[in-house]
């Protein structure tokens, strides 16, 4: 569906964002036809070295570099570049605000508009409240929409002091707090595949499923945003927000339709149902480490205390696992357990669902315990599903061995979008349902807080080599749980040895 002509604004349009994600998937939405040509997308910049010559400029080169299809010809470029405009100011002046409005124009006797906050998070709140005095929230001749990036607050206080400001200025159905992860084909197909299927939704409950690992591991350090990092970590970097959601995602009930806010409705009630994790019993749900140094293909990777910027006896977690239980029928004792880290050997995505074992082994001649059913829902490298099942070793003998259905998720010859142009076409069309509402940033926020909390304390933080799966503490939290932590890494081989 093509949206309506828009005025997309890019606030932080300099920025690494921008030039990384945004405006390699306005270009790709501008080839399939996902952006009107009448549209604009205009950079706000600060005054200093940038016109509309520099701004082409850089726009072109973001391309060039980052633009995933490499679709660079004259042509195209030719279309975004006319699209191209600028507003020179600051974010806090407010003569800025006016001279945007004068940028501003109308299409087709309307004025959409489109915000973009690819901003420091401390400026969300100010650039709302200049937009709203300026009177360039109000929709009487267009939407307005404003999208805010993570990190939504950095705590649950922040958050709802941030929520209700916000709110003082823009109706809730104005604002989409985006989180890539749910742009990503993989976590929207978690979807499809429960609520258009009939066979796996009589199993996904306690009665079937024995645990769910939600698993992200990233093989870069914390790279030049060790200021950001510092403050957050794995915890509030990843988990707080892209794992809790892909959790909700997995454990929701069926909403009575896909529109924004019954499907929200939905994961608001699973983040609700998520039990407290009382302060002084975090260690028992919550593993936190850091990277020290290590090797990959022969070079030295710095330990993270030693990386640019970062405090040399910092106890910040750039691994985290946490292991959390949804209070409810469905769910009830069924641990959810989440981790994520960087510095690891790879980079990998994956949900898995583990099913219970089987009552009875028959077979244990060969195999003292059968391995359990597994559902993988891959995310990265390559997005598909893979169903583990035992089978027969073909051949004159008892043994089982592991098979595995394997269904890459691409469709050859096809170009899946990337999550961000998902999630940038959905906002042109006032479509909610991936991005969150208020209340479930602000419930995310209080299912972590405790373990914030207590990870204020030094004590607890563990260290594991770079480029190693080997994460001291971590299989404490399969307590509750049969089987291991999933093999994450390439090499692993699906099957078992008969
Ligand atoms: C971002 C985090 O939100 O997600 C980064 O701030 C992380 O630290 C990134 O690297 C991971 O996203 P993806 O899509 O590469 O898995």
């Amino acid at each position: 569906t093509q949206p309506e002509p828009c005025n997309i604004v890019i606030f932080g349009a300099g920025g690494d964002l921008s030039k990384r994600k945004l405006l390699p998937a306005l270009a790709r939405m501008q080839r399939w036809n996902l952006i009107a040509p009448e549209s604009r997308i205009i950079g706000i910049l600060r005054e200093g070295t940038w016109n509309l010559d520099t701004w082409k400029a850089y726009v072109r080169q973001s391309l060039e570099e980052f633009r995933s299809d490499n679709v660079n010809d004259e042509e195209s470029w030719g279309h975004i570049s006319q699209m191209l405009e600028l507003t020179i100011g600051d974010l806090g002046e407010a003569e800025m605000y006016q001279r945007l409005r004068q940028t501003l124009k109308s299409a087709n006797g309307k004025t959409n508009v489109l915000f973009y906050l690819a901003i420091p998070p401390d400026w969300y709140e100010a650039t709302v409240s200049n937009l709203h005095a300026e009177g360039l929230l109000d929709e009487s001749d267009g939407f307005r929409r404003i999208v805010i990036e993570k990190p939504f607050g950095n705590d649950l206080n922040s958050a709802r002091e941030l929520n209700r400001r916000i709110g003082e200025y823009a109706g809730e159905s104005q604002i989409y707090r985006i989180d890539h992860y749910l742009g990503k084909e993989g976590v929207q197909n978690l979807m499809v595949f429960r609520f258009a299927n009939t066979v796996f939704e009589p199993l996904w409950n306690r009665n079937y499923i024995d645990h769910v690992q939600i698993s992200v591991s990233e093989s870069l350090g914390v790279e030049y945003r060790a200021g950001y990092y510092e403050k957050a970590g794995a915890l509030v970097d990843m988990i707080q927000s892209h794992l809790i959601q892909v959790m909700t995602l997995v454990a929701m009930e069926s909403p009575i339709s896909l529109e924004g806010n019954a499907v929200r409705d939905e994961k608001v009630k699973i983040l609700k149902s998520v039990r407290p994790i009382p302060v002084e019993r975090v260690n028992e749900f919550a593993v936190r480490a850091q990277y020290a140094g290590g090797t990959r293909d022969g070079k030295r990777i710095l330990a993270y205390r030693d990386e640019e910027g970062v405090d040399p006896s910092s106890t910040i977690d750039t691994f985290a696992a946490v292991k959390l239980y949804i209070d409810n029928w469905r769910w009830q004792d069924v641990p959810f357990l989440l981790r994520t880290g960087k510095r690891l050997p790879e980079r990998v995505s994956e949900i898995t669902i583990r099913f219970k074992q089987p009552p009875k082994n028959l077979f244990s001649v060969t195999q003292q315990h059968l391995p359990q059913n597994e559902l993988i829902f891959r995310l990265h490298p390559e997005e598909g599903m893979i169903y583990l099942l035992n089978a027969k070793l073909p051949g004159l003998n008892d043994k089982l061995r592991e098979l595995a259905l394997d269904a890459p998720y691409a469709v050859s010859g096809a170009d899946s979008p990337e999550a961000y142009e998902t999630l940038l076409h959905d906002v042109l069309l006032g479509q909610s349902a991936l991005f969150s509402r208020a209340d479930e940033v602000e419930e995310s926020w209080r299912i972590v807080a405790p373990i914030m909390e207590a990870w204020k304390e030094r004590r607890g933080l563990h260290f594991y080599e770079a480029n190693t799966w080997d994460i001291p503490g971590m299989e404490e939290l399969m307590e509750d749980c049969v089987g291991c932590w999933r093999d994450l890494s390439a090499t692993h081989q699906h099957g078992y040895t008969p």
